[in-house]
């Protein structure tokens, strides 16, 4: 048995330690593994690299993925399916573990449904893919974001100031919520729950008034601000192969509005890719590690077409299409629960 391994979307830290634990549980068993290089990428242009336990050894606290990553989708390609099922037979590669976000494994059901042996290990920054409970990235970008807070916070106090601080997540409020709570925001704005402006300029006036003179904000990217009846979503018009704008730039727009309409002085700092960049928090490379070995399981078993997954602290599986099924959106009562510190 010889398995391939990629990684497809945004790079989030812990990835070169779920390709350590790929590669380790493998050779375990007794299978070979080669490494795709560029995600989907490197399938179509066989672009590939060996791994052996010598060449993962040191990897598992690094950033980035040694195997690099691309947002590539083979079926935006004429022919591309057909072509990674021609590579995949050129190589001899029998399996495939695919990491990434709903993109990435979305491309991986659709081929699963063509009859490629592969799985799943679930990696998004942003936390939102269905099916787990957390993905490879979150807890380290969780855990970046609440530090800037707490620097944040003595700048923004020392100064008398507003500080708005703007994190990842595309749809959903998962890393600015968590960062909120643990960096003690005193209030976090997510795609899922629309905040009208009068709300966000009551709070900070009362706050004012009641001797404090500094706040601080957390936005996600993803967020919409409610100016009277406009939702406003700042987003390019460009997209990408999955058909998804670059977000970022919410907290600009949240800082000038603030300052035009309650003369209080504001600053805002956009985190941005820092929230994927440097070593995984030890949760993240355990977590990664946990997954991937689980993969290898499931190729060992043939249960083809489910992903690893966390749940309540244990490593399951669940079948890729109940994965892709819908997003894993922030629940309402998390979200009830932090407005209990937004004052
Ligand atoms: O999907 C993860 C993510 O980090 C999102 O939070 C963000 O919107 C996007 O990727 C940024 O993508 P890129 O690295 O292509 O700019």
């Amino acid at each position: 048995m010889k398995i391939g391994v990629l990684v497809g979307g945004g790079d989030a830290p812990g990835l070169n330690a779920a390709i350590k634990a790929t590669v380790s549980k493998a050779h375990e068993i007794g299978y070979d593994v080669v490494g795709i290089k560029n995600g989907w990428a490197g399938l179509l242009e066989l672009d590939t690299q060996p791994l052996s336990i010598d060449d993962v050894e040191e990897i598992h606290s690094r950033g980035g993925v040694v195997l690099y990553t691309s947002r590539t989708n083979p079926f935006k390609i004429e022919n591309g399916p057909k072509q990674v099922i021609a590579n995949m037979k050129k190589l001899k590669v029998d399996a495939l573990v695919v990491m990434g976000g709903e993109d990435t494994l979305g491309v991986a059901l659709k081929l699963s449904e063509m009859g490629v042996q592969v799985v799943g290990v679930p990696k998004t920054i942003d936390n939102d893919l269905g099916g787990t409970d957390y993905s490879i990235g979150f807890d380290t970008a969780v855990a970046i974001a609440t530090d800037a807070i707490d620097k944040l916070r003595t700048t923004a106090e020392a100064h008398h100031r507003i500080v708005i601080v703007e994190v990842m997540g595309r749809n959903t409020g998962w890393i600015a919520l968590h960062a909120g709570l643990a960096g003690g925001a005193n209030l976090t704005l997510i795609p899922e729950v629309p905040l009208g402006l009068n709300q966000v300029y009551g709070l900070l006036k009362f706050r004012k008034q009641n001797g404090k003179a500094y706040s601080i904000i957390v936005v996600a990217e993803g967020a919409r601000v409610l100016k009277e009846k406009e939702q406003i979503l700042v987003a390019t018009e460009e997209r990408d192969e999955f058909g998804h704008p670059r977000l970022g730039g919410i907290s600009r727009v949240l800082e000038k509005l603030i300052r035009e309409n309650t003369g209080l002085e504001v600053r805002s700092v956009i985190l941005g890719h820092l929230q994927r960049g440097g070593p995984p928090t030890a949760f993240d490379r355990i977590l990664a590690m946990r997954l991937a070995n689980k993969a290898v399981e499931l190729i060992k078993e043939k249960r083809f077409g489910e992903m690893a997954s966390f749940k309540a602290c244990d490593i399951v599986s669940v079948p890729l299409k109940e994965v892709l099924a819908g997003r894993k959106s922030v629940p309402p009562e998390l979200y009830e629960m932090a407005k209990t510190f937004f004052r």
